[in-house]
């Protein structure tokens, strides 16, 4: 779960690697390095701790001659995060920098052999490892791409990794196994790197590799071939159509807030093209010429798995179709029950996420179909996936998800129209008010938030010094009850739990004190007298309540926030912006660094 860059052109490459490295920060921060080649001699710079801390470093040394280079920021698997385990790694003879992201799972018993033969290592990492073992490779083989090619043969796990060496200034090396990297194909420069914004200002032109592939580039020439064979493979250059300017922060004070400022237009960007507003049909291409699932089985981890949750709501009841909602995790390991009849809905923002992926191979290997419902472009599930739908939210750079999950509502809502009206079970009127209501949203949703965020800041002042807090929603609200406790926890370190009401008096309700606050989703629905009796528990142990509540509706609590009502699932796309608000407003309140929260990383390329 790193970033990392490979450069080679005309400019200094410095800057450009750090500057590429500034955008990938959101893969992790605990430190970063580069390592260029300037007078004959490779020089490595690394630093722990965020990249300004490298910064400084960079600013003290020459490297204006140096115009190409390969550069890291790394969030730790192998070893604890300071300078010796920063990458780039060197080979003993210093003559090889390697960066890497990923896992060498056989690292030790290559470290162990490596040892036999003299090697020694100054980091914990199974990078410096694999330097060492292409070192080794050297003396077996007349190249270092035959080198690498035969270390890489002897390794397994997950890598992007780009080398570099004293010997071929100006070439770099690159691979990938399991973990992303894309090359961009510049004029008179090339770059690799775990993904596009890290050289977008340079190039748009790129090619995605897959597992098993090698590129190597120079400043005028690239060529990308078989890891094992070596064997030159043909690639197609796509071009990137969004800017850098959609990944930047466009005035916000946060990434997050950004992102949730932009609801409305995803939610619009997804409808365009699937939606026709005139005769209210739902067309989604990327799954013509099939028929609805017998069963489905929706595989995600985090937030895409609370997209899940709500998904199969509309899906059982629009399509008739049995779905269950898998944490990604604990699908991949289980013994699983699946066949040819059986599809499989894998939800992941970045399309990367090593458990998704797992899980969806699993899947395939066992004859199901699987889906891809993804916002990354180019990523490994949608490229595995028999069929692929785009959340098209564009890049999401906050480490704590929200855009995404909004687009990933707005898509599922479009899967539960799409099968429930090829399979005759959804009903006229349904349809109409899910269709003319969704294509409401974008308005109701860019006329409220600035009065959300206004309440959400209000609460904030008010609740921000709680230890722990309770998020409580049945039905449809209950995945955003664990939204709403994931959201706040990640990025305030409050504690909070998701519960479904219902749930409270079967144990957590012992919680509930003056001390304990709970944020409850009481909307105007079917359930809405039962969240109300199970809300008079809570205040009956003296609990305090927010209560997001929908207008005339008699509910008491210490503070109550009045949202605009719309059509039954609807409403969940109001409730979902004043959570992240409520979470972003307390974190910020707090100090907090919103945007990269302790200990985590946007992309989960591990176990
Ligand atoms: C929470 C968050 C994570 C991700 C999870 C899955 O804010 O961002 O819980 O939702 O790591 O990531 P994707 O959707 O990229 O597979």
């Amino acid at each position: 779960m790193c970033g990392i860059i490979g450069y080679s052109g005309h400019r200094p490459a410095v800057p450009v690697l750090v500057e590429g490295l500034r955008r990938l920060e959101y893969r992790g921060y605990d430190s970063a390095g580069v390592a260029y080649i300037e007078n004959n001699e490779l020089t490595l710079l690394r630093a722990e701790g965020k990249l300004s801390a490298l910064e400084s470093k960079v600013a003290g040394c020459s490297h204006h001659m140096a115009t190409s280079g390969i550069g890291h920021t790394r969030w730790a698997t192998h070893g604890v995060p300071v300078e010796r385990n920063a990458h780039p790694h060197r080979d003993n003879s210093g003559e090889l920098a390697l960066i890497h992201n990923g896992i060498i799972e056989n690292y030790q018993e290559q470290r162990q052999w490596l040892s036999e033969r003299g090697y020694t290592f100054a980091s914990e990492t199974d990078t410096e490892v694999l330097v060492n073992l292409i070192a080794e490779g050297r003396k077996h083989t007349e190249t270092l791409q035959k080198a690498l090619s035969w270390a890489l043969e002897r390794v397994e796990g997950a890598y992007a990794i780009a080398l570099m060496s004293i010997h071929e200034p100006g070439t770099i090396y690159a691979a990938r196994q399991a973990s992303p990297l894309v090359f961009g194909k510049g004029i008179g420069e090339n770059f690799v790197a775990s993904d596009i914004p890290a050289f977008l200002p340079y190039t748009r032109e790129v090619v995605f590799l897959e597992d098993g592939e090698m590129v190597t580039l120079t400043p005028s020439s690239w060529e990308v071939c078989d890891a094992r064979t070596l064997a030159p493979i043909e690639k197609e250059v796509h071009t990137i159509t969004w800017d850098v300017q959609a990944a930047q922060k466009g005035g916000y004070k946060h990434f997050m807030l950004k992102e949730i400022s932009e609801q409305p237009k995803v939610v619009a960007d997804c409808l365009t093209g699937r939606v026709d507003a005139a005769s209210k049909a739902v067309t989604l291409s990327e799954l013509e010429g099939t028929t609805p699932p017998k069963r489905l089985h929706i595989l995600a981890c985090g937030t895409s798995y609370h997209a899940g949750l709500w998904g199969m709501n509309l899906i059982e009841s629009w399509a008739r179709i049995p779905v269950r909602v898998e944490i990604a995790s604990e699908f991949r390991y289980r013994d699983l029950l699946l066949d040819e009849d059986d599809v499989v809905l894998a939800i992941s923002q970045s399309g990367e996420t090593a458990d998704t992926l797992a899980g969806m191979r699993r899947a395939k290997e066992m004859g199901a179909t699987v889906i891809g419902l993804c916002n990354v472009v180019g990523s490994s599930v949608s490229r595995e996936a028999d069929h692929v739908i785009y959340t098209q939210a564009g890049p999401e750079i906050s480490v704590a998800s929200t855009k995404a999950l909004c687009s990933q509502m707005t898509l599922l809502l479009l899967l539960a129209l799409h099968w429930g009206r090829q399979k005759g079970t959804l009903s006229a009127e349904v349809e109409e008010r899910a269709v003319t209501g969704v294509m409401g949203i974008p308005g109701i949703l860019e006329a409220e938030l600035p009065r959300m965020r206004e309440r959400a800041q209000e609460l904030s002042r008010k609740y921000s010094a709680s230890r722990s807090f309770m998020f409580l929603g049945r039905g449809l609200q209950f995945p955003l009850a664990l939204e709403g406790a994931l959201k706040l926890k990640e990025i305030s370190y409050i504690h909070a739990e998701g519960y479904a009401s219902g749930e409270m008096k079967h144990g957590p309700i012992a919680l509930i004190d003056k001390e304990f606050p709970t944020f409850a989703l009481a909307l105007h629905d079917d359930l809405f007298p039962k969240v109300k009796s199970n809300l008079e528990e809570v205040q009956a142990r003296d609990g305090r309540i927010i209560a997001l509540t929908h207008p005339g509706l008699d509910i008491a609590a210490e503070d109550v926030w009045v949202i605009p009502e719309v059509w039954g699932p609807l409403n969940t796309f109001l409730v979902l912006p004043c959570l992240q608000l409520f979470s972003y407003e307390v974190a910020d309140y707090l100090g907090k660094d919103v945007d990269q929260p302790r200990n985590l990383a946007k992309s989960v390329t591990v176990e």
